[in-house]
């Protein structure tokens, strides 16, 4: 719009554009930013979808909740899953090259506290706790049957990452129940992952919002 004065409204620079806003730099200015404790800073952008992994070999099975999970190629469709050294499943995995990623919702956040609290090295969290075990159908590891969809894996290679393990899994099979993913996720459907905010706490998906 023209203006018909040489005044310009506020918030405006002089051809019109939005003033762009300075932060005044002063000497013994209080920093803006606070710093994040040391153990905290992965809190920043570890809200993925917590997942459930299982493996087995010989006679042993177990099943732990992942928070630090993410795709990682489309061609070969690999996954990386980043697994404690001292976790039960770790060697299960090592050993039989093989897991499977079950995806929970909201439904099953008591599952996950059972998967990402007890550990495997003693009890069979397969047995009696409400995780039930379900032949997965290209790999020998179950997976849990209450959860709406699945990823088998074969395992395509390991790095070792501090005191943690890479995982890196080729996607051989992938499976959801169809009322709750058509194209996506229909988290509007009643497909809400649980997403790790640290401790106890997890937020479940809100409105879409289109880029
Ligand atoms: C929400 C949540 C997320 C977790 N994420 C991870 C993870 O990404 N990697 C990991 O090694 N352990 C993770 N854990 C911890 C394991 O799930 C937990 O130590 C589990 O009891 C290990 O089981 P296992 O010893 O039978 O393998 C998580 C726990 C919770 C509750």
């Amino acid at each position: 719009m023209p203006m018909k004065s040489g005044r310009r409204p506020p918030g405006r620079g002089r051809g019109g554009e939005p003033a762009r806003r300075t932060v005044p730099k002063r000497a013994g200015a209080p920093p803006r930013m606070a710093a994040v404790p040391r153990k905290r800073w992965l809190r920043l952008i570890n809200t993925g979808p917590t997942v459930l992994v299982s493996a087995a070999h010989g006679d042993r099975r177990s099943v732990l909740a992942v928070a630090w999970a993410m795709p990682a190629s489309v061609d070969p469709p690999l996954v990386v899953i980043s697994v404690g050294l001292e976790r039960a499943t770790h060697p299960l995995i090592r050993r039989s090259r093989e897991f499977v990623i079950s995806i929970p919702t909201r439904d099953q956040l008591p599952l996950v506290r059972i998967a990402g609290t007890v550990t495997g090295r003693e009890v069979d969290k397969f047995a009696g706790l409400g995780l039930t075990p379900e032949p997965a159908r290209k790999v020998g590891a179950p997976r849990v049957g209450e959860c709406p969809a699945h990823l088998e894996c074969r395992l395509a290679r390991t790095h070792r990452c501090g005191d943690h393990t890479l995982f890196v899994g080729e996607v051989v099979g992938a499976y959801a129940l169809p009322r709750l993913f058509a194209e996506r996720l229909r988290v509007e459907r009643g497909a809400e992952t649980l997403h790790h905010l640290g401790g106890s706490e997890f937020h479940l998906p809100g409105p879409i919002v289109r880029m």
